[in-house]
């Protein structure tokens, strides 16, 4: 399997970094995956890379070229042989390898890290299709959850919790209002309306939450970015969690609580049948 690290395409078992690059010894680094549907490529490589660079600015990791990245997806995806399959890649940057270890920046000169691959990726059919059951935990991160981190050990924590309880995903709650999920952002339908948290500093503002609001527009659903309490969750008529892996999954069941009538909504199906037909390109 080819990768990219920092200027050049290695062969995986040849590739090496520094025990003492900063993404390694304080998660000093942001990360993106991106979703590769054939025939079209790569989808929504510019938002992604947008975001990306935003992560880099409030970091302030200097010196990745954010330009070159589209043509070095791309060239994997080729030299890896997933051209007719799906696949996703994943981008990480970090402040780069310095010795002795120290909190604070290292030298301007220091360069960063930047490590790109791309695998293949099988759609997770059954829970798009049939729905899943979700955790509700306590959200126990920073508050900078809109920068895409590669600190990820509160999503680990809970993302375990529900594979050890038979759950698809964890989603959080701070001070009684939901923020999202350890790899997703989630959404509810109320009367007809979609609500989804509104961006702030707790929330990663995520790419499919973003196409998923477009869809609204588009299909004339009314939509609101607002706060969403705890409490309210029993009267939801349908849930989702979307996100570039799971796209927009339903969700039937939250801890032993169910939604509506605990099967997937009829307004998810709408929004995922126009997420195919984007994703499509028709
Ligand atoms: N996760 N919230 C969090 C905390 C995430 O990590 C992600 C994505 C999302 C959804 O964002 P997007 O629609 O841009 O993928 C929301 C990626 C897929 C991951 O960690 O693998």
């Amino acid at each position: 399997m080819w990768l990219y690290l920092n200027d050049k395409y290695v062969e995986h078992d040849k590739a090496t970094i520094s025990p003492f690059d900063r993404g390694f010894l304080f998660s000093d680094g942001i990360y993106e995956v991106v979703r590769f549907y054939p025939p079209r490529g790569f989808f929504q490589v510019e938002a992604h890379l947008e975001r990306m660079r935003y992560g880099l600015e409030q970091l302030r990791i200097k010196g990745i070229d954010i330009g070159r990245i589209r043509p070095i997806i791309e060239e994997l995806a080729t030299r890896n042989g997933h051209k007719g399959a799906q696949a996703i890649a994943y981008i990480q940057a970090t402040r780069g390898a310095y010795f002795p270890r120290q909190h604070f920046f290292p030298p301007p000169s220091t360069p960063p890290t930047l490590l790109i691959s791309t695998s293949p990726f099988k759609p997770h059919a059954e829970e798009i299709e049939k729905g899943v059951r979700v955790l509700l935990e306590k959200d126990i991160r920073w508050s900078r959850c809109d920068i895409k981190t590669i600190a990820l050990l509160p999503n680990i924590l809970s993302r375990q919790s529900a594979v050890e309880q038979a759950a698809c995903e964890t989603i959080w709650s701070r001070d009684g209002f939901i923020t999202e999920g350890t790899h997703t952002n989630f959404c509810a339908v109320k009367n007809g309306m979609l609500l989804t948290p509104r961006k702030s500093n707790f929330i990663l503002s995520g790419i499919t939450r973003q196409v998923v609001l477009h869809i609204c527009r588009n299909l004339n659903i009314s939509s609101l970015e607002a706060s969403i309490n705890e409490s309210e969750l029993s009267g939801f008529d349908e849930c989702m969690i979307v996100g570039t892996t799971t796209e927009v999954t339903p969700v039937v069941k939250i801890n032993e609580l169910a939604i509506g009538n605990g099967m997937p909504g009829e307004m998810t199906r709408r929004i995922q049948k126009e997420l195919y037909r984007i994703i499509a390109g028709n």
